[in-house]
């Protein structure tokens, strides 16, 4: 592979006075493919996003975005990427479709082309509608979705999202989703930050962990579920005299099997789907009514947890700033 990667952080460091926040994180993103920058409050997520989005300089170390490096041809770089930050950066006195337009302004773009590209951007991003209200007036998941739609006017090939979902409910986070997955057949290479294991999951590549400014896993969503500790399988008969017969089908499968019987569920640690459709069907044979049947998947806490030693949220994480 010669190709150039659309994204490279070489041993980034920042420093805030005593603090490091970013402390020698380095990696690669090829070109058209997602990565996820997943770490809990405080990681230095957002930090390192500024420094390879050159709104911030790094202590020491460097990034390369589409191939320019951000000390030395921050131009360049800002001419191949966009960003989306954690804060909206739409302006929300103005409607939808005056922020595009001012935006392209900003950029140099003609009326005719602007206004274009304006359309084209409120349809995919679904805000026709709301296109000439101010913004002020839009929904959360509508404020994200225009953030988007103004951080590609200038079609870059590399987009940088901080925590694009943080704060929306389940259905604007999965819209979302949606745009990302097409932007991303479409060639664009993304970068986002999350604090959410399912959110990585469901968009990203490859998965980098940060905690405390270090690099503490990286590897694809399931390498990293698999670090930490298998799915479970999940079974919830609808009749209480139906556990002692649903607990030897599902040690079948090998595993220890966990009763509780008040809640009428059995839990036991299972390879995946495999697994789970092969009691499905023993189930159904031997005629066990079944409230619910899953997989649990390890959360990021989980993850967390038997990466570090600590939860996410332990009190010795806190860093004030
Ligand atoms: N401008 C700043 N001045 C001082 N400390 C900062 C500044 N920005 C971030 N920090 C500190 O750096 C650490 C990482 O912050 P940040 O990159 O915002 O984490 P995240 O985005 O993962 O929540 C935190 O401890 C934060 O308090
Ligand atoms: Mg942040």
């Amino acid at each position: 592979m010669t190709e150039t990667p659309a994204i490279e952080a070489i041993d980034l460091v920042k420093r805030f006075g005593d603090e490091l926040a970013v402390d020698g994180v380095s990696f690669t993103v090829a070109q058209g493919t997602v990565l996820g920058l997943l770490g809990p409050n405080g990681a230095g997520k957002t930090t390192t996003v500024r420094m390879m989005t050159t709104l911030t300089v790094p202590t020491s170390g460097t990034a390369r975005v589409a191939g320019y490096d951000v000390r030395t041809e921050p131009d360049l770089v800002r001419r191949n990427m966009g960003l989306t930050g954690q804060a909206a950066t739409v302006d929300e006195l103005l409607t939808g479709r005056e922020n595009i337009r001012m935006i392209g302004g900003l950029y140099g773009i003609g009326r005719k082309d602007i206004r274009r590209l304006g359309d084209e951007l409120l349809e995919r991003f679904d805000i026709v509608d709301a296109a000439d209200r101010p913004v002020r007036s839009y929904s959360g998941g509508m404020r994200r979705r225009l953030d988007l739609a103004v951080s590609l006017i200038a079609a870059p090939p590399v987009l940088f999202l901080d925590e694009p979902t943080t704060g929306l409910d389940p259905r604007s986070r999965s819209d979302l989703w949606e745009v990302l997955r097409g932007l991303v057949a479409g060639g664009t290479t993304l970068l986002l930050t999350t604090q959410y294991l399912e959110e990585a999951d469901q968009l990203a590549d490859d998965i980098v962990v940060i905690d405390r400014g270090r690099i503490i896993a990286q590897g694809t969503p399931l390498q990293l579920k698999r670090q930490a500790g298998n799915a479970s399988l999940v079974v919830t008969v609808s009749h209480a005299a139906n556990l002692g017969a649903a607990r030897e089908l599902l040690a079948r499968t090998g595993a220890d099997v966990h009763v509780d019987e008040g809640a009428r569920q059995l839990t036991a640690a299972a390879d995946g789907i495999a697994d789970l459709t092969r009691v499905a069907g023993w189930l159904q044979e031997d005629r066990i009514e079944v409230d619910d049947i899953g997989l649990s998947r390890p959360s990021l806490d989980d993850v967390f947890l038997s990466l570090t030693g600590h939860r996410a949220d332990d009190e010795d994480q806190e860093v004030s700033a």
